[in-house]
C-alpha cells in the first residue's frame, strides 16, 4: 500500500504526503532537492509513525524513470498510489523557446514518462492509482499562459486516455484540475478569485481519491468558471485579454 509523491517540495504535495502517512501508508518522498525531500520524509515518519523513504527525482530524466520506479519499489514495496505533483509554469509567453521547451518537458513529457513507468507494474498487479495534478489552464488556450496551459492540457488528455485503458486493468487514474492555490507558483499573483490553501487542496485530492473520482476541479467552483470560459465562441474569445 505504498505511496510515491513526486515533486514533494510543493506545499500541496507535502500535505498530500502527510494525508497518506496519517492513513498508515508507507510514503516515498521524491524531489529534485534531496535534502528537503529527506526532511519532509522524516517529518511524515515522525508525525504519523509510518515508514518513509526519500530520493532524487527529476521529471526531465526520462530515460531514468523506469529504474527510479524499480528503486522506489525496492525501498517501500509495490506502489499503490503515485501522485504526480510537480509542475513548472515557466516565464510565460514572453520567455524564449528554451523556457517553453522546459515547461513542455516537465508538465507533459516528464509527467507522461513517469506515469508510464508506474502504470506498467500497476496494470500487471491489477490495482493501484495514478493521481495527476493538472490545471484549469489546460482547459482553454489563453494568451497569458498558453505554453504552460497547452502542456497541462496535453497532460489532461493523456490522463483521460490512460484512465480509459487502465480502468479495464483495475487501476484508477484521477485528473486534478487545480484553480488558484496559495503556493510558490502563485506567489505575488493578483487575482480577484478566492485562492485555496494547500491544506484544503490536499484534503480534497485525498478525499476524491478515496471516492475513486475521475476528475476533480478544486476549488470546485472552477468547474463552473471553465464551463463558461470554454463556451465563449473563438471569434469573441480572441478579442478578450485573458
Ligand atoms: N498553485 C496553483 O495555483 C496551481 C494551479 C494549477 C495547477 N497547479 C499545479 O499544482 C502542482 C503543484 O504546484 P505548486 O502550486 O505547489 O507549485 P510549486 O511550489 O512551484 O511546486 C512545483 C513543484 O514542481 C517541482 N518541479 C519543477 N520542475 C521539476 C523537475 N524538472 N523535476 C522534478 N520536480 C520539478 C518543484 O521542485 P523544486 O522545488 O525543485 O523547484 C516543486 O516541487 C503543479 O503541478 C502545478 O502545475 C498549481
Amino acid at each position: 500500500m505504498s505511496v510515491l509523491v513526486l515533486g514533494a517540495t510543493s506545499r500541496i504535495a507535502q500535505q498530500i504526503a502527510h494525508r497518506f502517512g496519517a492513513a498508515g501508508h508507507p510514503v516515498f518522498v521524491a524531489a529534485r532537492d534531496t535534502e528537503e525531500a529527506a526532511r519532509i520524509a522524516a517529518d511524515v515518519a515522525v508525525r504519523h509513525q509510518t515508514k518513509t523513504a526519500s530520493g532524487l527525482f527529476d521529471a526531465r530524466d526520462f530515460e531514468g524513470h523506469p529504474a527510479f520506479v524499480a528503486d522506489v519499489e525496492a525501498q517501500v514495496g509495490d506502489l499503490e498510489v503515485v501522485v504526480i505533483a510537480f509542475g513548472d509554469m515557466g516565464g510565460g509567453p514572453e520567455a524564449d523557446f528554451a523556457d517553453a521547451h522546459k515547461v513542455i518537458d516537465v508538465n507533459f513529457t516528464g509527467a507522461a514518462s513517469i506515469a508510464e513507468a508506474c502504470a506498467a507494474g500497476m496494470a500487471e498487479r491489477g490495482r493501484g492509482a495514478i493521481i495527476g495534478i493538472s490545471s484549469v489552464a489546460g482547459d482553454r488556450g489563453r494568451q497569458s499562459n498558453y505554453v504552460y496551459g497547452s502542456a497541462k492540457g496535453a497532460f489532461t488528455l493523456y490522463l483521460q486516455g490512460l484512465r480509459n485503458r487502465l480502468f479495464k486493468a483495475g487501476v484508477h487514474v484521477m485528473t486534478v484540475k487545480l484553480g488558484f492555490v496559495d503556493t510558490r507558483m502563485t506567489f505575488g499573483m493578483e487575482t480577484g478569485i478566492p485562492v485555496a490553501s494547500p491544506e484544503a487542496a490536499s484534503q480534497a485530492i485525498y478525499d476524491a481519491w478515496r471516492r475513486r473520482e475521475d476528475t476533480l476541479y478544486y476549488p470546485r467552483f472552477w468547474g463552473g468558471i471553465m464551463g463558461v470560459i470554454k463556451a465563449i465562441p473563438e471569434r469573441v474569445f480572441k478579442r478578450l485579454s485573458l
